[in-house]
Protein backbone atom coordinates (compact mmCIF):
# COMPACT_ATOMS: atom_id res chain seq x y z
CA UNK A 1 0.00 0.00 0.00
CA UNK A 2 0.97 3.35 -0.85
CA UNK A 3 1.94 5.50 2.14
CA UNK A 4 1.86 9.31 2.93
CA UNK A 5 2.20 11.82 6.07
CA UNK A 6 0.41 14.22 7.20
CA UNK A 7 1.52 16.73 9.93
CA UNK A 8 -0.84 19.21 11.65
CA UNK A 9 0.61 21.99 13.82
CA UNK A 10 -1.71 23.82 15.18
CA UNK A 11 0.82 27.28 14.71
CA UNK A 12 0.60 26.65 10.83
CA UNK A 13 -2.23 29.00 10.85
CA UNK A 14 -3.57 29.83 6.92
CA UNK A 15 -6.78 31.89 8.42
CA UNK A 16 -10.32 31.51 9.96
CA UNK A 17 -13.02 30.74 7.67
CA UNK A 18 -15.82 32.98 7.52
CA UNK A 19 -18.90 31.24 7.72
CA UNK A 20 -20.03 33.47 4.37
CA UNK A 21 -17.57 30.45 2.68
CA UNK A 22 -19.99 28.07 2.80
CA UNK A 23 -23.00 29.64 1.29
CA UNK A 24 -25.04 29.25 -1.76
CA UNK A 25 -27.39 30.32 -3.84
CA UNK A 26 -30.50 30.15 -5.60
CA UNK A 27 -31.58 31.78 -9.19
CA UNK A 28 -34.97 32.01 -11.09
CA UNK A 29 -33.93 29.53 -12.81
CA UNK A 30 -35.79 26.33 -14.45
CA UNK A 31 -37.13 24.62 -11.33
CA UNK A 32 -35.20 26.46 -8.27
CA UNK A 33 -37.87 28.43 -7.23
CA UNK A 34 -40.95 27.16 -8.79
CA UNK A 35 -41.39 23.66 -8.01
CA UNK A 36 -38.29 23.75 -6.00
CA UNK A 37 -38.24 25.50 -2.97
CA UNK A 38 -41.73 26.95 -3.88
CA UNK A 39 -44.64 24.68 -4.40
CA UNK A 40 -47.91 25.92 -3.11
CA UNK A 41 -50.45 22.85 -2.75
CA UNK A 42 -47.69 20.45 -2.38
CA UNK A 43 -48.38 18.48 0.57
CA UNK A 44 -45.20 19.77 2.78
CA UNK A 45 -45.81 23.37 1.81
CA UNK A 46 -46.39 25.96 4.19
CA UNK A 47 -48.86 28.77 4.20
CA UNK A 48 -46.59 30.89 1.89
CA UNK A 49 -46.19 28.19 -0.32
CA UNK A 50 -42.48 27.01 0.94
CA UNK A 51 -41.84 23.31 0.77
CA UNK A 52 -40.64 22.43 4.28
CA UNK A 53 -39.25 19.08 3.05
CA UNK A 54 -36.82 21.32 1.04
CA UNK A 55 -36.18 23.89 3.78
CA UNK A 56 -35.03 20.66 5.89
CA UNK A 57 -32.50 19.77 3.57
CA UNK A 58 -31.42 22.95 3.47
CA UNK A 59 -31.13 23.61 6.94
CA UNK A 60 -29.28 20.29 7.12
CA UNK A 61 -26.37 22.14 4.83
CA UNK A 62 -26.26 24.84 7.50
CA UNK A 63 -26.14 27.85 4.49
CA UNK A 64 -24.98 31.27 6.41
CA UNK A 65 -25.55 33.00 2.66
CA UNK A 66 -27.81 32.99 -0.25
CA UNK A 67 -27.51 34.48 -2.95
CA UNK A 68 -30.46 35.66 -5.21
CA UNK A 69 -32.10 36.21 -7.80
CA UNK A 70 -29.28 35.44 -10.44
CA UNK A 71 -27.21 34.72 -11.95
CA UNK A 72 -27.85 35.61 -15.66
CA UNK A 73 -31.34 35.80 -14.89
CA UNK A 74 -31.06 39.23 -13.19
CA UNK A 75 -29.30 40.94 -16.04
CA UNK A 76 -33.08 41.54 -17.68
CA UNK A 77 -34.91 41.14 -13.88
CA UNK A 78 -37.31 44.15 -13.43
CA UNK A 79 -37.17 43.82 -8.85
CA UNK A 80 -40.24 45.91 -9.30
CA UNK A 81 -41.67 43.40 -11.11
CA UNK A 82 -41.84 41.55 -8.04
CA UNK A 83 -43.48 43.42 -5.47
CA UNK A 84 -47.09 44.07 -4.31
CA UNK A 85 -50.04 42.09 -4.82
CA UNK A 86 -49.23 38.95 -6.30
CA UNK A 87 -52.16 38.63 -8.77
CA UNK A 88 -51.14 41.84 -9.84
CA UNK A 89 -47.04 41.16 -10.60
CA UNK A 90 -46.82 40.77 -14.85
CA UNK A 91 -45.87 37.68 -16.26
CA UNK A 92 -42.44 37.97 -18.55
CA UNK A 93 -40.27 36.44 -20.40
CA UNK A 94 -37.07 35.87 -18.99
CA UNK A 95 -34.40 35.62 -22.05
CA UNK A 96 -31.78 34.22 -19.64
CA UNK A 97 -33.30 30.75 -19.30
CA UNK A 98 -35.99 31.22 -22.16
CA UNK A 99 -38.66 31.00 -19.74
CA UNK A 100 -41.43 32.58 -18.43
CA UNK A 101 -41.09 34.18 -15.02
CA UNK A 102 -45.15 34.41 -13.19
CA UNK A 103 -42.57 36.83 -10.21
CA UNK A 104 -45.22 34.81 -8.03
CA UNK A 105 -42.07 34.99 -5.90
CA UNK A 106 -39.90 38.03 -5.83
CA UNK A 107 -37.25 40.03 -2.67
CA UNK A 108 -39.98 39.65 -0.29
CA UNK A 109 -41.02 36.53 -0.34
CA UNK A 110 -37.09 35.26 -0.71
CA UNK A 111 -36.29 37.46 2.40
CA UNK A 112 -39.34 35.42 4.16
CA UNK A 113 -37.48 32.18 2.73
CA UNK A 114 -34.35 32.89 4.02
CA UNK A 115 -34.92 33.47 7.29
CA UNK A 116 -37.34 30.33 7.32
CA UNK A 117 -33.60 28.64 6.43
CA UNK A 118 -31.46 30.75 8.79
CA UNK A 119 -29.70 32.31 5.91
CA UNK A 120 -29.03 36.16 4.65
CA UNK A 121 -29.41 37.48 1.43
CA UNK A 122 -26.95 38.22 -0.41
CA UNK A 123 -29.03 40.58 -3.46
CA UNK A 124 -27.51 40.89 -6.97
CA UNK A 125 -28.69 43.94 -8.84
CA UNK A 126 -29.20 44.63 -12.90
CA UNK A 127 -26.36 45.46 -14.24
CA UNK A 128 -27.55 44.84 -18.16
CA UNK A 129 -30.83 45.98 -18.52
CA UNK A 130 -30.64 47.98 -15.13
CA UNK A 131 -29.96 51.71 -14.41
CA UNK A 132 -27.91 52.47 -11.47
CA UNK A 133 -30.94 54.18 -9.81
CA UNK A 134 -32.75 51.02 -9.96
CA UNK A 135 -30.32 49.49 -8.30
CA UNK A 136 -30.10 52.66 -5.50
CA UNK A 137 -34.10 52.22 -5.39
CA UNK A 138 -33.61 48.28 -4.10
CA UNK A 139 -31.25 49.27 -1.62
CA UNK A 140 -33.89 51.83 -0.08
CA UNK A 141 -37.08 49.27 -0.61
CA UNK A 142 -34.95 47.18 1.26
CA UNK A 143 -32.59 48.56 3.74
CA UNK A 144 -34.30 52.16 4.75
CA UNK A 145 -36.49 51.86 7.71
CA UNK A 146 -39.15 54.36 6.87
CA UNK A 147 -40.56 57.64 5.46
CA UNK A 148 -39.60 57.27 2.06
CA UNK A 149 -41.55 56.06 -1.14
CA UNK A 150 -39.46 52.97 -1.67
CA UNK A 151 -39.07 52.22 1.90
CA UNK A 152 -42.58 53.00 2.61
CA UNK A 153 -43.55 50.80 0.04
CA UNK A 154 -41.96 47.96 1.76
CA UNK A 155 -44.24 48.44 4.65
CA UNK A 156 -47.17 48.85 2.99
CA UNK A 157 -46.30 45.39 1.35
CA UNK A 158 -46.29 43.62 4.92
CA UNK A 159 -42.28 43.99 5.67
CA UNK A 160 -42.13 46.64 8.53
CA UNK A 161 -38.74 46.41 9.40
CA UNK A 162 -36.09 46.81 6.81
CA UNK A 163 -34.57 43.90 5.28
CA UNK A 164 -31.31 45.01 6.04
CA UNK A 165 -29.46 42.75 3.30
CA UNK A 166 -25.71 43.59 3.77
CA UNK A 167 -23.80 41.90 0.95
CA UNK A 168 -24.84 42.98 -2.26
CA UNK A 169 -23.51 42.17 -6.40
CA UNK A 170 -22.83 44.43 -8.49
CA UNK A 171 -24.44 42.73 -11.52
CA UNK A 172 -23.42 39.31 -12.91
CA UNK A 173 -20.70 37.80 -15.53
CA UNK A 174 -20.65 41.35 -17.07
CA UNK A 175 -17.92 39.88 -18.85
CA UNK A 176 -19.62 36.90 -20.77
CA UNK A 177 -20.88 37.44 -23.78
CA UNK A 178 -23.83 35.96 -23.14
CA UNK A 179 -25.20 37.94 -20.08
CA UNK A 180 -28.02 40.43 -21.11
CA UNK A 181 -26.50 43.76 -21.51
CA UNK A 182 -22.77 42.67 -21.37
CA UNK A 183 -20.21 44.80 -21.25
CA UNK A 184 -16.57 45.74 -22.12
CA UNK A 185 -14.65 46.19 -18.77
CA UNK A 186 -14.50 50.04 -18.85
CA UNK A 187 -17.95 50.14 -19.55
CA UNK A 188 -18.54 48.24 -16.62
CA UNK A 189 -16.42 49.56 -14.05
CA UNK A 190 -17.82 53.14 -15.11
CA UNK A 191 -21.38 51.72 -14.56
CA UNK A 192 -20.51 49.51 -11.07
CA UNK A 193 -18.44 52.73 -10.36
CA UNK A 194 -21.72 54.75 -10.46
CA UNK A 195 -23.94 52.22 -8.96
CA UNK A 196 -21.58 51.47 -6.33
CA UNK A 197 -21.69 55.23 -5.48
CA UNK A 198 -25.51 55.61 -5.14
CA UNK A 199 -26.01 52.14 -3.05
CA UNK A 200 -23.59 53.48 -0.97
CA UNK A 201 -25.11 56.90 -0.14
CA UNK A 202 -28.49 55.21 0.42
CA UNK A 203 -26.53 52.69 2.85
CA UNK A 204 -23.45 53.09 3.99
CA UNK A 205 -23.56 49.97 5.84
CA UNK A 206 -23.42 47.62 3.08
CA UNK A 207 -20.67 45.34 1.41
CA UNK A 208 -20.48 45.40 -2.08
CA UNK A 209 -18.99 42.59 -4.74
CA UNK A 210 -17.65 43.46 -8.32
CA UNK A 211 -18.33 41.44 -10.80
CA UNK A 212 -14.60 39.39 -11.63
CA UNK A 213 -14.17 37.01 -14.59
CA UNK A 214 -17.11 34.74 -15.42
CA UNK A 215 -13.81 31.69 -15.21
CA UNK A 216 -10.10 31.49 -15.70
CA UNK A 217 -10.93 30.57 -19.50
CA UNK A 218 -12.63 33.86 -20.48
CA UNK A 219 -10.17 35.51 -23.55
CA UNK A 220 -10.23 38.61 -20.81
CA UNK A 221 -9.31 37.15 -18.26
CA UNK A 222 -7.20 38.07 -15.82
CA UNK A 223 -7.44 41.63 -17.51
CA UNK A 224 -10.75 42.08 -16.91
CA UNK A 225 -9.64 41.92 -13.30
CA UNK A 226 -7.40 44.62 -13.41
CA UNK A 227 -9.59 46.91 -15.46
CA UNK A 228 -12.82 46.67 -13.27
CA UNK A 229 -10.74 46.52 -9.82
CA UNK A 230 -8.56 50.04 -11.06
CA UNK A 231 -12.05 51.48 -11.40
CA UNK A 232 -13.52 50.10 -8.21
CA UNK A 233 -10.96 49.60 -5.60
CA UNK A 234 -12.02 52.22 -3.27
CA UNK A 235 -15.54 51.41 -3.44
CA UNK A 236 -16.10 47.56 -3.32
CA UNK A 237 -14.81 44.66 -0.51
CA UNK A 238 -15.10 42.21 -2.86
CA UNK A 239 -14.19 40.69 -6.52
CA UNK A 240 -16.28 37.71 -7.79
CA UNK A 241 -14.73 34.30 -8.74
CA UNK A 242 -16.70 32.12 -10.64
CA UNK A 243 -15.91 28.33 -12.06
CA UNK A 244 -17.20 25.39 -12.71
CA UNK A 245 -15.51 22.24 -13.41
CA UNK A 246 -17.00 19.14 -15.33
CA UNK A 247 -16.24 16.13 -17.49
CA UNK A 248 -17.52 14.37 -20.40
CA UNK A 249 -16.23 10.68 -19.68
CA UNK A 250 -14.56 8.76 -16.85
CA UNK A 251 -11.54 8.54 -19.45
CA UNK A 252 -10.34 11.88 -18.02
CA UNK A 253 -10.74 11.00 -14.38
CA UNK A 254 -7.60 11.54 -13.30
CA UNK A 255 -7.54 15.40 -14.43
CA UNK A 256 -11.36 15.73 -13.19
CA UNK A 257 -9.97 15.16 -9.92
CA UNK A 258 -7.37 17.06 -9.93
CA UNK A 259 -9.89 20.62 -10.94
CA UNK A 260 -9.01 21.72 -7.69
CA UNK A 261 -5.87 22.50 -9.13
CA UNK A 262 -7.17 24.97 -11.60
CA UNK A 263 -9.51 26.08 -8.54
CA UNK A 264 -6.31 26.98 -6.48
CA UNK A 265 -4.80 28.46 -9.83
CA UNK A 266 -7.74 30.54 -10.23
CA UNK A 267 -8.18 32.33 -7.17
CA UNK A 268 -3.90 32.80 -6.43
CA UNK A 269 -4.24 34.76 -9.98
CA UNK A 270 -7.08 37.27 -9.19
CA UNK A 271 -5.47 37.51 -5.69
CA UNK A 272 -2.27 38.36 -7.86
CA UNK A 273 -4.24 40.80 -9.79
CA UNK A 274 -6.20 42.62 -7.10
CA UNK A 275 -2.60 42.86 -5.17
CA UNK A 276 -0.96 44.78 -8.38
CA UNK A 277 -3.84 46.87 -8.50
CA UNK A 278 -3.68 47.29 -4.30
CA UNK A 279 0.16 48.45 -5.28
CA UNK A 280 -0.43 50.76 -7.95
CA UNK A 281 -2.86 52.60 -6.16
CA UNK A 282 -1.09 52.57 -2.82
CA UNK A 283 -3.75 51.39 -0.82
CA UNK A 284 -4.02 49.92 2.25
CA UNK A 285 -6.56 47.69 1.68
CA UNK A 286 -6.58 44.67 0.52
CA UNK A 287 -9.52 42.94 -2.07
CA UNK A 288 -11.33 39.88 -0.18
CA UNK A 289 -12.57 37.06 -3.14
CA UNK A 290 -15.87 36.58 -3.13
CA UNK A 291 -16.24 32.94 -5.32
CA UNK A 292 -19.91 33.08 -5.62
CA UNK A 293 -20.19 30.50 -7.96
CA UNK A 294 -18.37 26.88 -8.17
CA UNK A 295 -19.47 23.42 -8.46
CA UNK A 296 -19.37 20.38 -10.91
CA UNK A 297 -21.27 21.18 -13.98
CA UNK A 298 -20.88 19.16 -17.11
CA UNK A 299 -23.33 20.43 -20.00
CA UNK A 300 -22.77 24.12 -19.60
CA UNK A 301 -23.53 25.51 -22.74
CA UNK A 302 -27.02 23.89 -23.48
CA UNK A 303 -29.79 25.75 -25.42
CA UNK A 304 -33.35 25.56 -24.94
CA UNK A 305 -35.82 25.89 -27.69
CA UNK A 306 -39.41 26.68 -25.70
CA UNK A 307 -40.88 29.69 -23.71
CA UNK A 308 -41.23 27.21 -20.43
CA UNK A 309 -42.47 27.90 -17.19
CA UNK A 310 -40.81 25.53 -14.11
CA UNK A 311 -39.34 23.27 -16.61
CA UNK A 312 -36.18 21.45 -15.84
CA UNK A 313 -32.77 23.90 -16.74
CA UNK A 314 -29.17 22.29 -15.76
CA UNK A 315 -30.98 19.65 -13.91
CA UNK A 316 -27.35 17.61 -13.64
CA UNK A 317 -27.68 14.62 -11.60
CA UNK A 318 -24.23 13.76 -9.50
CA UNK A 319 -22.84 10.62 -9.46
CA UNK A 320 -20.16 9.44 -6.96
CA UNK A 321 -17.40 11.06 -9.33
CA UNK A 322 -18.78 14.30 -9.15
CA UNK A 323 -18.76 13.98 -5.38
CA UNK A 324 -15.09 13.39 -4.84
CA UNK A 325 -14.37 16.10 -7.41
CA UNK A 326 -16.52 18.22 -5.43
CA UNK A 327 -14.69 17.60 -2.48
CA UNK A 328 -11.34 18.29 -3.61
CA UNK A 329 -12.97 21.92 -4.64
CA UNK A 330 -14.02 22.28 -0.90
CA UNK A 331 -10.52 21.43 0.26
CA UNK A 332 -9.06 24.27 -2.16
CA UNK A 333 -11.55 26.73 -1.23
CA UNK A 334 -10.64 25.83 2.77
CA UNK A 335 -6.99 26.26 2.39
CA UNK A 336 -7.66 29.98 0.56
CA UNK A 337 -10.08 31.07 3.64
CA UNK A 338 -7.26 33.79 4.38
CA UNK A 339 -8.10 35.53 0.95
CA UNK A 340 -11.19 33.48 -0.11
CA UNK A 341 -14.18 35.23 2.42
CA UNK A 342 -17.58 33.92 0.67
CA UNK A 343 -18.13 31.51 -1.80
CA UNK A 344 -21.48 30.26 -2.74
CA UNK A 345 -22.42 26.56 -4.23
CA UNK A 346 -24.19 27.36 -7.56
CA UNK A 347 -26.60 26.03 -6.80
CA UNK A 348 -28.85 24.91 -4.02
CA UNK A 349 -32.19 23.53 -5.23
CA UNK A 350 -33.01 22.03 -8.10
CA UNK A 351 -30.61 23.42 -11.26
CA UNK A 352 -26.52 21.95 -10.55
CA UNK A 353 -27.64 21.71 -6.96
CA UNK A 354 -27.36 18.93 -3.82
CA UNK A 355 -30.74 18.93 -3.13
CA UNK A 356 -33.37 17.68 -5.98
CA UNK A 357 -37.50 17.63 -6.03
CA UNK A 358 -40.32 15.81 -8.12
CA UNK A 359 -43.17 18.23 -8.67
CA UNK A 360 -45.50 16.83 -6.02
CA UNK A 361 -43.74 14.47 -5.01
CA UNK A 362 -40.42 13.60 -2.73
CA UNK A 363 -37.44 15.44 -2.35
CA UNK A 364 -33.37 13.67 -2.29
CA UNK A 365 -30.01 14.84 -2.06
CA UNK A 366 -27.83 14.27 -4.75
CA UNK A 367 -24.16 13.04 -3.96
CA UNK A 368 -22.44 16.51 -3.46
CA UNK A 369 -25.29 17.12 -0.70
CA UNK A 370 -22.67 15.06 1.82
CA UNK A 371 -19.66 16.79 1.18
CA UNK A 372 -20.52 19.89 0.98
CA UNK A 373 -22.79 19.44 4.58
CA UNK A 374 -19.49 18.25 5.87
CA UNK A 375 -17.54 21.36 5.10
CA UNK A 376 -20.30 23.56 6.24
CA UNK A 377 -20.86 22.04 9.50
CA UNK A 378 -17.15 20.64 9.92
CA UNK A 379 -15.20 23.06 8.43
CA UNK A 380 -15.92 26.14 10.10
CA UNK A 381 -12.57 27.34 12.54
CA UNK A 382 -8.77 28.14 11.95
CA UNK A 383 -7.71 26.51 8.74
CA UNK A 384 -4.08 25.14 9.38
CA UNK A 385 -1.32 24.34 6.63
CA UNK A 386 -0.60 20.47 6.79
CA UNK A 387 2.24 19.68 5.62
CA UNK A 388 1.68 16.43 3.26
CA UNK A 389 4.45 13.98 1.46
CA UNK A 390 2.49 12.35 -0.77
CA UNK A 391 2.96 10.08 -3.80
CA UNK A 392 1.81 11.92 -7.04
CA UNK A 393 -0.33 10.83 -10.47
CA UNK A 394 0.48 11.65 -13.71
CA UNK A 395 -2.49 13.87 -14.99
CA UNK A 396 -3.12 14.93 -18.78
CA UNK A 397 -3.78 18.88 -18.21
CA UNK A 398 -2.24 19.48 -14.60
CA UNK A 399 0.88 17.45 -14.78
CA UNK A 400 1.77 15.87 -11.13
CA UNK A 401 -0.61 16.22 -8.94
CA UNK A 402 -1.04 14.75 -5.40
CA UNK A 403 -2.44 12.12 -5.05
CA UNK A 404 -3.95 13.34 -2.21
CA UNK A 405 -5.65 16.69 -1.63
CA UNK A 406 -6.79 17.70 2.32
CA UNK A 407 -8.40 20.49 4.24
CA UNK A 408 -7.71 20.83 7.99
CA UNK A 409 -9.39 23.30 10.34
CA UNK A 410 -9.22 23.55 13.97
CA UNK A 411 -12.06 24.57 15.68
CA UNK A 412 -10.51 26.35 18.86
CA UNK A 413 -14.21 26.32 20.61
CA UNK A 414 -15.20 22.65 20.24
CA UNK A 415 -11.63 21.91 20.09
CA UNK A 416 -12.24 19.62 17.22
CA UNK A 417 -9.73 18.61 14.39
CA UNK A 418 -11.29 17.91 11.12
CA UNK A 419 -9.52 16.89 8.48
CA UNK A 420 -10.50 16.26 5.03
CA UNK A 421 -9.02 14.62 1.80
CA UNK A 422 -10.06 13.21 -1.15
CA UNK A 423 -7.94 10.22 -2.32
CA UNK A 424 -7.82 10.37 -6.10
CA UNK A 425 -5.80 7.02 -6.61
CA UNK A 426 -7.38 4.78 -8.73
CA UNK A 427 -5.49 1.83 -8.01
CA UNK A 428 -4.50 1.55 -4.63
CA UNK A 429 -5.70 2.54 -0.97
CA UNK A 430 -3.50 4.94 0.70
CA UNK A 431 -1.84 4.70 4.24
CA UNK A 432 -1.66 8.36 5.69
CA UNK A 433 0.29 9.02 8.78
CA UNK A 434 -1.21 11.81 10.77
CA UNK A 435 1.26 13.45 13.31
CA UNK A 436 -0.51 15.93 15.94
CA UNK A 437 2.82 17.38 17.09
CA UNK A 438 1.74 20.78 19.06
CA UNK A 439 -1.02 19.41 19.66
CA UNK A 440 0.17 16.26 22.08
CA UNK A 441 -2.28 13.61 21.89
CA UNK A 442 -5.47 13.61 20.43
CA UNK A 443 -8.52 11.79 20.31
CA UNK A 444 -10.13 10.21 17.03
CA UNK A 445 -14.06 10.36 16.84
CA UNK A 446 -14.87 9.69 13.46
CA UNK A 447 -13.71 8.49 10.04
CA UNK A 448 -16.84 9.06 7.11
CA UNK A 449 -15.83 7.99 4.01
CA UNK A 450 -17.84 8.54 0.76
CA UNK A 451 -16.56 5.97 -1.72
CA UNK A 452 -18.13 2.98 -4.00
CA UNK A 453 -17.07 0.68 -6.71
CA UNK A 454 -19.21 2.49 -9.28
CA UNK A 455 -18.41 5.85 -9.79
CA UNK A 456 -21.18 6.73 -12.04
CA UNK A 457 -23.64 5.97 -9.06
CA UNK A 458 -26.53 8.32 -8.53
CA UNK A 459 -29.15 8.93 -6.18
CA UNK A 460 -32.47 9.14 -7.56
CA UNK A 461 -36.10 8.78 -6.20
CA UNK A 462 -36.32 4.96 -6.41
CA UNK A 463 -32.93 4.64 -4.81
CA UNK A 464 -31.99 7.95 -2.78
CA UNK A 465 -29.60 6.48 -0.69
CA UNK A 466 -27.69 4.49 -3.14
CA UNK A 467 -24.30 6.85 -2.82
CA UNK A 468 -24.38 8.45 0.52
CA UNK A 469 -21.39 8.35 3.77
CA UNK A 470 -20.14 5.28 5.68
CA UNK A 471 -18.74 5.48 8.90
CA UNK A 472 -15.12 3.43 9.05
CA UNK A 473 -14.30 2.30 12.32
CA UNK A 474 -11.28 4.29 13.83
CA UNK A 475 -9.68 4.15 17.04
CA UNK A 476 -10.90 5.97 20.12
CA UNK A 477 -7.84 5.50 22.19
CA UNK A 478 -5.62 9.01 22.63
CA UNK A 479 -2.73 8.87 19.66
CA UNK A 480 -0.14 11.78 19.07
CA UNK A 481 0.20 10.01 15.54
CA UNK A 482 -1.99 7.71 13.84
CA UNK A 483 -2.21 5.89 10.59
CA UNK A 484 -5.87 5.51 8.75
CA UNK A 485 -6.13 4.34 5.16
CA UNK A 486 -7.91 6.00 2.96
CA UNK A 487 -9.82 4.19 0.34
CA UNK A 488 -8.69 4.35 -3.26
CA UNK A 489 -11.16 7.04 -5.05
CA UNK A 490 -12.99 7.86 -1.90
CA UNK A 491 -13.23 11.23 -0.26
CA UNK A 492 -13.14 11.35 3.61
CA UNK A 493 -13.64 12.92 6.63
CA UNK A 494 -11.81 12.36 10.21
CA UNK A 495 -12.31 13.99 12.80
CA UNK A 496 -10.54 14.38 16.43
CA UNK A 497 -10.65 16.33 19.74
CA UNK A 498 -7.82 17.67 20.98
CA UNK A 499 -9.10 18.67 24.97
CA UNK A 500 -7.32 17.68 27.62
O1 LIG B 1 -25.34 29.03 -12.11
C1 LIG B 1 -25.81 28.96 -13.42
C2 LIG B 1 -25.32 30.11 -14.27
O2 LIG B 1 -23.94 30.02 -14.41
C3 LIG B 1 -25.53 31.50 -13.72
O3 LIG B 1 -26.79 32.02 -14.02
C4 LIG B 1 -24.47 32.28 -14.39
O4 LIG B 1 -24.03 33.37 -13.62
C5 LIG B 1 -23.37 31.28 -14.67
O5 LIG B 1 -22.90 31.35 -15.95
Amino acid sequence: MKQAKCIIDKEYKIGTTDPRLFGSFIEHLGRAVYTGIYEPGHPAADEQGFRQDVLDLVKGLKVPIIRYPGGNFVSGYNWTDGIGPVKERPQRLDLAWRSIEPNEIGIDEFVDWCRKAGSQVMEAVNMGTGTSTDAGNLVEYCNHPSGTYWSDLRRKNGHQAPHNIKVWCLGNEMDGPWQIGGLSADDYGKKALETAKIMRWVDPGIELVACGSSGGWMPTFPEWDRIVLEYLYDQVDFISLHSYYGHDDMDNLADFLASFVDMDNFIHTIASTADYVQAKKRSKKRMKLSFDEWNIWSDRFKTYDNWDFAKPRLEQTYNLADALAFGGLSCTLLNNADRVKMACLAQLVNAIAPIYTKPGGPVIKQTTYYPFQQVSVYGRGQVLKAILTCPKYDSKIYGDVPLLQTAVVFNEVTQEISVFALNCAQEDDLEVNFDFRSFGSVRPLEHVVLNGSDLAAVNSFEEPEKVKPNILKISGAEVKQISVVLPKLSWNMIRFNSAK
